[in-house]
């Protein structure tokens, strides 16, 4: 049995709820990150965007999981600004030495798949591993519940 890491952030629960979805098929310990900035409301949204559309960090609290500690991370980061959001970028380029393998998982407003091909390369590059799975969720397909396409992915993943 792999030893996996679900890693996420979540601003608004949508890539919370793939988490928790994807941890039902592929048993792992999980790990929310969080951000000690504070991003609510309509300001919160805006300097989002803005840190994302500029490739900032930020300052996340020490993840309590070591995820050299296992065979494969997966993470999941919301779309933001057409970019990773701000605290996954910052994980990932605090920890990416550590990753042994990856995959990955998106949401995002639209379901723009140019989009989220861009997110994942941007992901890949980012820790310098192929991801082993990928997939991604539009809001909708959260609200609906419709989860599908997780148990192709937990498939790769449980290979
Ligand atoms: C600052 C910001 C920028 C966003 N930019 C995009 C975008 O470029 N494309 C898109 O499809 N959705 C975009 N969204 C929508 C989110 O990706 C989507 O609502 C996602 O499911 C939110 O996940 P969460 O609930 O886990 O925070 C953006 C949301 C925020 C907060």
């Amino acid at each position: 049995m792999k030893k996996t890491l679900i890693v996420f952030y979540s601003r608004t629960g949508n890539t919370k709820k793939i988490a928790q979805e994807v941890a039902k098929l592929v048993p792992g310990d999980i790990e929310e990150i969080i951000d000690e900035k504070n991003r609510n409301g309509l300001l919160g949204w805006l300097i989002s965007g803005m840190d994302a559309f500029l490739k900032k960090y930020t300052s996340i609290k020490q993840p309590e999981k070591n995820p050299s500690q296992y065979d494969i991370v997966i993470i999941g980061t919301p779309i933001w600004a057409t970019n990773i959001s701000t605290p996954i970028r910052t994980y990932m380029h605090n920890y990416k030495d550590g990753f042994k393998n990856t995959a990955f998982f998106c949401t995002s407003a639209g379901d723009r798949p140019k989009d989220t091909l861009k997110i994942f390369k941007d992901m890949e590059k980012l820790c310098s591993k192929n991801p082993v799975a990928l997939v991604s969720f539009s809001q909708k397909d959260v609200k609906a519940n419709s989860f599908e396409k997780i148990k192709e992915f937990a498939k790769k993943l449980n290979r």
